[in-house]
């Protein structure tokens, strides 16, 4: 059974079950987004994808929350575009700023939604991790102070792999993705698949 809503004053028809962010995107809508990955569990946890829906006390992530008929959704509102600065506000806190000598320079998620939303700066006093770079082996580097915490990598290790080499250690402030006992890649049970690297951002 489809259902009907609104998106940007644009009304679409989508199948029941469909989530608000492909329904979004059926409309025309950019919607920006970290952990999502549509050959991945949904994770819902960066929450770069919210909308506004009218009515509603609060925005809501798009990639986890199924359209409902008639619906009536803003996907750049003032509020949503607050939203989408201060979650990119909190990543710059502890990201290392060296975008001119970084590989990603040019393909990288982060710095093109800087970009489209004006943030060049952080308001949130942070600091950077500086954890070890594992450097231990020619096939993966691994630079905690450039990783966002989308975990799409552990996702992909899991799912796609089945290998369980890396996983969300610690919370808060010092989460971090990590082999089990923070060892090296090598010393874990990662195949060196690569798909880690080809999801993340
Ligand atoms: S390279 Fe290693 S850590 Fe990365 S997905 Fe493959 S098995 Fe997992
Ligand atoms: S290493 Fe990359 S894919 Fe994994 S959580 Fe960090 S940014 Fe995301
Ligand atoms: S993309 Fe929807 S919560 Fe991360």
């Amino acid at each position: 059974m489809d259902i009907k809503l609104t998106i940007d004053g644009k009304e679409i028809e989508v199948p029941q079950g469909t989530m608000l962010l492909d329904a979004c995107r059926k409309a025309g809508a950019d919607i920006p987004t970290f952990c999502y990955d549509p050959d991945l569990k949904l994770a819902g946890s960066c929450r770069m994808c919210v909308v506004q829906p009218k009515g509603w006390r609060n925005l809501v992530a798009s990639c986890v929350t199924p359209a409902q008929n008639g619906m009536v959704i803003e996907t750049e509102s003032p509020d949503v575009i607050e939203a989408r600065k201060v979650i990119l506000e909190l990543m710059l806190a502890r990201h290392k700023l060296t975008c001119h000598t970084c590989e990603k320079d040019g393909e990288c998620r982060l710095q093109d939604y800087c970009y489209r939303y004006g943030v060049t700066e952080s308001r949130f006093a942070g600091k950077v991790h500086n954890l070890f770079k594992d450097e231990s082996n020619p096939f993966i580097e691994r630079d905690y102070d450039k990783c966002i915490m989308c975990t799409r990598c552990v996702r992909a290790c899991e799912e796609i792999t089945g290998a369980r080499a890396i996983n969300v250690m610690e919370r808060g402030y010092h989460a971090h993705i990590a082999t089990a006992f923070d060892g090296e890649l090598a010393d874990s049970p990662c195949v060196f698949c690569g798909q880690c690297i080809m999801v993340c951002q």
